[in-house]
């Protein structure tokens, strides 16, 4: 039997995006949308992991639920930052102007507003529920800035002279936008600035993140709306390098954009600085089904953003990748832990990993998944990668319920949710491959 080793999960029911995510007082902290009640989306709470090495995850439980009422209905997404040896988590609260009378977890037709809150801990570990959370940035009241709804997912991050933190919104005219606030004690912030795509994308924008790296600011965002081929899969993350003026939250979005992840599966991401000041990421996978009726989503594997030429890459990051250290022949040898399968993928060529198909056409690298998929007509099955340039080596990782591929060390990523793979793994095509497990 294959088992999950490489990738986070809740220890049962649902999960979604990752939240809080912070190297603090020498562990790594993630935090996740949870509904610890059964695997389906619900009323949110801020599940707890932590972790030495971002692969190894032990679970502490429930850190932030409901018990205002300004997030009574929910607990949404957020982040964390340390200031003085204190955790500071910010998140969005909701409340439910009306209730689904047959399931209170739902407000049909969106009847809530949002409120941005600020939790503290002293340790990171105890979060009091009670007496430490407050309301900073109150339901909006002027749609000419943003949505009394749909304004969440607060970012925060310390700025050259100051303290930062970007929301998601919808502008009055059903587009995807930012709004940015200004802080000088964490406390008391004011608003910024908005700023919003030039072109359609999406009808709002969820789990905005931005960050320099090598002297770039890159965006990270996740439009609603933004593919139509399926319907559980019209939310896609998408990333592009701006110019960002601190003083004045100015932000000019260029007209390209790239994708997170050229799967179908991966969304809200969310970044921290690892301890070696690495930016390093995660992101939900969705899933169309609980596993053994148990539980649902997991999160890929640690990846680094870097800039390659102006393109942004995710590489695998160093940690996770040197856990593949046992050479194997075949994968029956891996115990039922993750394995790696590296080669060279020519143009014409294919092979299938444990039923799970890839090959190369037009220099694009193509996957299908019909053969471990569920039938669900709201998902689709196959997907691709731009043109790849000049040769392409794979490095292909296989969880009993995840692959990830990527193309030329994460120049382009593609992952997707599988079930019931096989252990074989079979080509006429490619010579040769490696192949290294989970030690
Ligand atoms: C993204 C998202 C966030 C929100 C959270 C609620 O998947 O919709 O915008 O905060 O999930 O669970």
């Amino acid at each position: 039997m294959r088992r999950d080793t490489l990738h986070l999960k809740a220890p049962g029911n649902w999960i979604n995006d990752p939240n809080g995510f912070i190297y603090y007082k020498g562990k790594y902290h993630l935090f996740y949308q949870h509904f610890p009640y059964a695997p389906v989306w619900g009323t949110m709470h801020w599940g707890h992991a932590v972790s030495e090495d971002l692969v190894n995850w032990e679970h502490l439980g429930i850190a932030l639920f409901p018990t205002r009422y300004e997030d009574q209905n929910g607990c949404f997404s957020g982040s964390a930052i340390e200031h003085e040896g204190r955790m500071y988590l910010y998140y969005t609260g909701v409340h439910y102007m009306q209730a689904d009378p047959n399931n209170i977890h739902l407000s049909p037709g969106d009847a809530y507003e949002s409120a941005q809150l600020m939790m503290t801990s002293e340790d990171g570990m105890h979060f009091d529920n009670f007496h430490k959370k407050t309301v900073i940035v109150p339901p909006m009241d002027d749609s000419r800035i943003g949505d009394r709804t749909h304004t969440r997912d607060p970012k925060v991050w310390r700025g050259r002279d100051a303290w930062y933190m970007v929301l998601g919104t919808m502008t009055a005219k059903r587009k995807g936008a930012l709004l940015f606030y200004r802080s000088e004690n964490l406390n008391d912030w004011s608003y910024v600035n908005t700023v919003s795509a030039n072109e359609e994308l999406g009808w709002m924008w969820e789990c905005p993140d931005c960050f320099e790296v090598a002297g770039k600011t890159v965006l990270i965002v996740s439009p609603m709306g933004l593919q139509k081929q399926a319907p559980l899969e019209e939310n896609h993350t998408v990333c592009m390098q701006v110019t960002f003026e601190e003083e004045t939250c100015v932000m000019q979005l260029p007209d390209h954009y790239q994708y997170l992840d050229y799967g179908l599966d991966l969304y809200a991401p969310q970044s921290t600085l690892d301890e070696e000041g690495r930016r390093v990421l995660v992101a939900w996978l969705r899933m169309p089904e609980p596993v053994e009726g148990e539980w649902i989503g997991m999160y890929c594997m640690p990846r680094v953003v870097e800039m390659e030429g102006g393109h942004i890459c995710f590489r695998v990051h160093p940690y996770a990748e040197s856990m593949f250290t046992r050479k194997i022949t075949h994968p029956k040898q891996a115990d039922g832990a993750a394995y790696r399968v590296r080669f060279v993928l020519r143009e014409g060529e294919g092979i299938s990993i444990g039923g799970y198909r890839i090959w190369r056409e037009e220099n694009r690298i193509c996957t299908d998944r019909s053969a471990v998929f569920p039938r669900n007509e709201k998902f689709s099955l196959r997907a691709s990668t731009p043109e790849v340039e000049g040769k392409c080596e794979l490095d292909v990782y296989v969880d009993a319920h995840m692959i990830e591929i990527f193309v030329n060390r994460g120049r382009y990523v593609l992952s997707h949710a599988v079930y019931g793979l096989t252990d074989e793994i079979q080509s006429d095509s490619v010579e040769q491959w490696e192949i290294a497990a989970l030690k």
